[in-house]
């Protein structure tokens, strides 16, 4: 996908408003505007007129900007999208006649979210690619800055997706290293990777008592964007749950239904490799560290079984009594190396918990976290400039005791409920530092896609942490 100020003069045109007085500004015959008029008193939003020589597309979109009204854009984006594709459109040129100033972004994004595509593993690419890929603005409709953010992030969504959507096959944990290299060297951080002997050496309980039923070796990822000068005065740190593969280990999961999507246990790691990507392409004034510990939850011959106790690599040491709570033992150890940073924030990103799915479903990010009340709401705030939106979870004592061991210093699972909140302290426990975590196991694969958010990976998160980075930022 391609994003252009200037005009594309044989493309067809998508005009926005707000008001109908705008449609005055476009060449419509008398009837044409008639007829536009009374479709969308009929609340279709999309029009369309064939020209013959191209299409003009007609867009009312609601305005002030506000949250809502921005979402109603980008879903506005989505259904163009499709259109465009069903046309055989290969470009649209956007005109921004509204009084919404930021509207052709909106729809763009929206656009762009929605044409993404994974044909990696199909014979017939050729066939099945969408025809629409280039968006043109007159200078209006976007700026220059602008441009390169939606480019950007856009890109960091398509990369994040990307390895999401790729089975375990291709993606097992050393793969995975190769791709954030890869991603790296693009996008300018630095990636260093630790392989089995290092994560030995350094005695990462957690992440080697998961990978213990695995013929493939763990890795542990730490990316790197460190500009010239930057404003903060300790790192910022993302932390992704890297499962390359969850079958629940020995604590099997049922199949069908409940492994079916498993692929994308690792979509934490997929989001922080993504928001590392924008981060270092924007060139944000800001030290921010990565750190992904990457592994395969297998029933192998040496797996971890129920009732082991293993220590971790801060030395706490923790019954397991589900093999299936794997991520918060991988992330435990690498929230752990994150103390050495003395970190101003570490945010993690982690399919931890059918819990928080089941509270939130696919509308939200289970986020709990001991930052200031401030990063708080600048957080959700951008959870809601991006409809990536935040519902927080309290931290309160009660749920700690529900993880506590008869005979070692923790358990991996707690009750039967308060199970997205439960691995949330299993967390805390590792922490030092003023600390978020998002659980995005509802919202990170879809089954079935829905408006610009397709089916499989979705790369929930990037958008919102990006946009919380770049207001960080002033
Ligand atoms: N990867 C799963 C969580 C998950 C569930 C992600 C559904 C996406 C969709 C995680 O490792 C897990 O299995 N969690 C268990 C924890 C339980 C055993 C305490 C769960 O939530 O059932
Ligand atoms: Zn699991
Ligand atoms: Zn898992």
């Amino acid at each position: 996908m391609f994003f252009k100020i200037q005009r594309n003069p044989k493309g067809s045109i998508a005009y926005l408003v707000d008001a109908t007085d705008q449609l005055n500004q476009v060449q419509l015959e008398k009837q044409e505007l008639e007829y536009v008029l009374q479709e969308f008193k009929k609340d279709n939003h999309l029009v369309s007129i064939n020209k013959y020589s191209h299409h003009i597309y007609l867009l009312k979109v609601n305005s002030p900007a506000d949250w809502k009204n921005d979402e109603q854009v980008r879903k506005q984006g989505a259904q163009l999208c499709k259109l465009l594709n069903e046309k055989k459109e290969v470009a649209i040129n956007l005109d921004n006649l509204s009084g919404h100033k930021k509207a052709a972004y909106l729809l763009a994004e929206g656009m762009a979210l929605a044409n993404y595509q994974f044909l990696k593993y199909k014979t017939d690419q050729k066939k099945l690619k969408h025809s629409l890929n280039d968006i043109f603005f007159n200078n209006q409709s976007l700026t220059v800055k602008e441009l390169r953010e939606l480019e950007t992030i856009i890109q960091a969504v398509y990369k994040s997706r990307d390895l999401i959507n790729e089975p375990l096959h291709y993606l097992n944990a050393e793969q995975l290293s190769r791709e954030i290299q890869d991603i790296g060297k693009e996008g300018g951080f630095r990636v260093q990777v630790l392989g089995k002997a290092k994560i030995e050496q350094m005695k990462m309980g957690g992440i080697l008592a998961v990978n213990a039923g695995s013929i493939l070796p763990p890795t542990f990822n730490i990316l790197e964007h460190r500009p010239q000068k930057f404003i903060n005065k300790a790192p910022i740190v993302l932390v992704g749950k890297g499962i390359v593969y969850d079958t629940g280990g020995l604590s099997l999961k049922p199949t069908p239904a409940s492994m079916d999507r498993m692929k994308s246990d690792m979509s934490g790691a997929a989001v922080v490799t993504g928001i590392m990507y924008a981060v270092a392409m924007l060139d944000l004034p800001l030290h921010v560290i990565g750190l992904i510990p990457a592994a395969e939850n297998r029933p192998g011959e040496n797996a971890y079984v129920p009732g082991d106790v293993i220590s971790m690599y801060d030395g706490t040491t923790v019954e397991v009594l589900n093999t299936d709570a794997e991520g918060r033992l991988v992330l435990a150890d690498a929230l752990h190396y994150a103390k050495k940073y003395k970190p101003e924030l570490v945010m993690d990103f982690a399919t931890l918990t059918g819990a928080a799915a089941n509270a939130l479903g696919d509308v939200a990010i289970c986020a709990m976290g001991t930052a200031k009340e401030n990063t708080k709401e600048q957080l959700k705030t951008s959870g809601y400039r991006q409809f990536e939106k935040l519902v927080e979870m309290p931290l309160w004592d009660e749920y700690g005791l529900m993880i506590k061991s008869d005979i070692a210093d923790l358990k991996n699972i707690g009750g039967p409920v308060g199970g997205a909140i439960t691995a949330g302290k299993f967390l805390e426990h590792f922490t030092d530092y003023p600390w978020m975590h998002f659980d995005i196991a509802g919202v990170s694969y879809h089954v079935s896609g829905k408006d610009y958010r397709p089916v499989g990976g979705v790369a929930m998160g990037v958008r919102m942490a990006v946009d919380f980075l770049m207001h960080y930022v002033k």
